[in-house]
């Protein structure tokens, strides 16, 4: 990449372009698109037509399918919100918070050789607003909480190539099951209900 295309981006708008051009060849420098994610200054501006809460759980907010080649999303955290643990079905998992703080529960990949076993944690790490994170199952499933009860947050997630189902684990034994996700909103739009009980929104 040459100066001109790693300044940061003034606007929501303008990192997706620059992600567009990232994403146009094949390979993907995952320090670089952590960079540019972790350039961008949040303004919520930019990104609060997508931000959408929900009081019960929280939600996700298709903002962009990148040309097939990535999904873009905003996630929007009540206070106390979370995720269970979860795997990425091979992908690049990129997080960058737009608003407040998140925290992360890094475990191993369950041990298919032992049965029956609470997943080990690697690590707790809380990121602050503006801050990028980076997963992938190599490296290990997650948690993701709004520990805070008085203070929201806001997420930014980019997933090459885009997924639709991932695997849920309980921590307490390793079981997995796998899970449908789901979009509260896309471009901005509510997504209608649909009557499925099965699926879960990681
Ligand atoms: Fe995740």
């Amino acid at each position: 990449m040459d100066q001109a295309q790693l300044r940061a981006p003034e606007t929501l708008e303008e990192l997706i372009k620059q992600l567009y051009e990232i994403f146009s060849t094949d390979k993907i420098n995952v320090e670089e698109v952590h960079a540019l994610m972790e350039s961008y200054k949040s303004n919520p501006a930019d990104w609060s037509k997508f931000a959408k809460f929900d009081k019960y759980r929280y939600t996700r907010n298709l903002v962009d399918q990148g040309n097939g080649k990535f999904n873009l999303m905003i996630l929007c955290w009540g206070e106390g919100q979370g995720s269970s643990i979860h795997d990425h079905s091979n992908s690049h998992c990129f997080l960058k918070l737009l608003q407040g703080q998140l925290k992360e529960t890094l475990f191993d990949w369950p041990d298919a050789k032992h049965k029956n076993q609470e997943l080990t944690r690697k690590w707790v790490k809380i990121f602050h607003e503006n801050q990028c994170t980076y997963i992938n199952d190599t490296i290990g499933v997650h948690r993701v909480e709004n520990v805070s009860h008085t203070e929201s947050a806001v997420s930014l997630h980019l997933y090459s190539p885009p997924f639709n189902n991932c695997h849920c684990f309980d921590e307490r034994t390793g079981h997995k099951n796998q899970v449908q996700m789901i979009f509260w909103s896309k471009f901005g739009e509510r997504t209608p209900f649909e009557t499925s009980v099965s699926k879960e929104n990681n």
